[in-house]
């Protein structure tokens, strides 16, 4: 190999490793802009209101009055992510970021 040759096989990592660390950081950027967008009364709207209603005091089958729910935020999430009693566990339905918007949403349930 001439010199030349070296000097583009290097010009050429160097790129391929520039290239590939700039799109792993926006690919990180672009999570973070959807977890700050990501709407929790809107995924309740859609996955939680049939048992826990609107308001989250429906309490069909025993559903939990969420109005009158002491739990934490990280026990909010284990719940919802692993379910509980007949509330299937959601954690392969929703993405971990949905699933603590829908759980920060429960909080404002509380009355
Ligand atoms: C199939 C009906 C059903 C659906 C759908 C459902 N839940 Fe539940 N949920 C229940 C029942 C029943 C319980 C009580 C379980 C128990 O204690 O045995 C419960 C418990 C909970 C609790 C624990 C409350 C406490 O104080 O113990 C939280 C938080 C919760 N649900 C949130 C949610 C969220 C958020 C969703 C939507 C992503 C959801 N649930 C969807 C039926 C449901």
């Amino acid at each position: 190999m001439n010199r030349k040759n070296v000097l583009f096989l290097i010009v050429g990592i160097f790129l391929a490793w520039a290239c590939g660390s700039k799109q792993q950081s926006n690919s990180k950027a672009i999570d973070k802009l959807q977890e700050a967008t990501i709407d929790g009364k809107n995924i309740y709207q859609r996955e939680c209101v049939l048992c826990h209603g609107e308001e989250g005091d429906k309490g069909v089958a025993g559903s939990a009055h969420l109005t009158q729910s002491s739990l934490t935020l990280e026990e909010r999430i284990y719940v919802i992510s692993n379910g509980r009693g007949i509330m299937q566990p959601f954690k392969n339905k929703l993405t971990p970021g949905e699933i603590e918007a829908v759980a920060r949403y429960t909080q404002e349930l509380k009355r």
